[in-house]
């Protein structure tokens, strides 16, 4: 039996080829070449110290090493006085923690934080999801500071020390709820490194002491309170990664932060939040993913 051939109006055939040809750039442009195409956002600050590269996110696993190196290439020819990284070294896998040492290359004094995905916290949507509730109990205001009820055990203190170690071999400064006065030129620069508040470790040093500049490096954005820094640099929402014009970031909609960019902006107090240097991988954990979204590498004064 012969089937009858579906006739369509020209005009609905016209659109169905848009919508598919759409689709196929969406994919091609979000999967080959956003992930990998980072912009350099040049910040003015106002009494920090020059030279500071910022990163956070990287995410290194074998697919993304070679973008990694190159990103230490860059970083290296903005010849940077500090390296500040805010955590999210890594991506869910004990194997990846030998890529580490490609940091080793990066110059300047290093210095970093760890983040959720450095003690394997919650690195799923659901993981993630739990988080949104546990956040709710947590107490963020400055006097009442707690966020312990984040620490539900369910994440790994060996591969945070792992990591932390790896860091270290790599030359990096590695702060968890510490602080370093830094000298650059003839200021004294207060650096303090909160540890990952979605582990529910977080907390401010005691006594810290005054300086011509505050810089503050946690991992998550949603974990500040308003201490008294001058700076504070996060990561962690990586910018949402897809970003649709209009919409948004669909991330959102799982009660996700997406937000990237100035979170506060005051003469004295500013509060950065970057879009990261890696990428998680999406369509169901093949691809890194990223639209309207691209990496980031934050040179302050340089
Ligand atoms: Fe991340």
């Amino acid at each position: 039996m012969k089937v009858p051939a579906i006739k369509l109006d020209p005009r609905l055939k016209i659109a169905f080829l848009a919508i598919f040809s759409l689709v196929l750039f969406f994919l091609f442009y979000s999967i080959s070449v956003e992930p990998r195409s980072y912009s350099i956002t040049r910040l003015e600050i106002e009494g920090a110290p020059a030279k500071v590269v910022f990163l956070a996110d990287l995410h290194i696993r074998d697919s993304n090493a070679g973008y990694i190196r190159s990103v230490v290439e860059k970083v290296n020819s903005l010849d940077p006085d500090i390296v500040l990284i805010s955590g999210d070294f890594i991506l869910s896998n004990a194997k990846d923690l030998e890529h580490i040492s490609l940091l080793s290359q990066l110059k300047g004094r290093k210095y970093a934080v760890l983040g959720n995905h450095d003690y394997f916290s919650s690195i799923n949507l659901a993981g993630s999801r739990m988080k949104v509730g546990e956040k709710r109990e947590a107490n963020f205001t400055v006097q009442g500071y707690n966020v312990s009820v984040m620490d539900d055990g369910l994440y790994s203190q060996e591969m945070g020390d792992d990591v932390k170690q790896r860091l270290e071999e790599a030359g990096f400064r590695v702060l968890k709820n510490e602080y370093e006065v830094l000298d650059v030129g003839d200021k004294e620069i207060l650096l303090v490194g909160l540890d990952d508040c979605w582990a529910g470790k977080t907390h401010l040093p005691p006594n810290l002491p005054a300086a011509d500049y505050s810089i503050y490096l946690l991992h998550e954005p949603e974990c500040i309170a308003d201490w008294d820094y001058n700076l504070m640099l996060t990561g962690h929402t990586h910018g949402g990664q897809i970003v649709f014009p209009i919409i948004g970031a669909p991330q959102s909609l799982f009660g996700m932060y997406s937000f990237s960019g100035m979170l506060l902006d005051e003469p004295n107090k500013k509060s950065y939040v970057t879009r990261g240097v890696g990428s998680y991988p999406m369509l169901f954990g093949i691809a890194d993913m990223r639209f309207n979204c691209p990496p980031e590498i934050v040179l302050i004064n340089g």
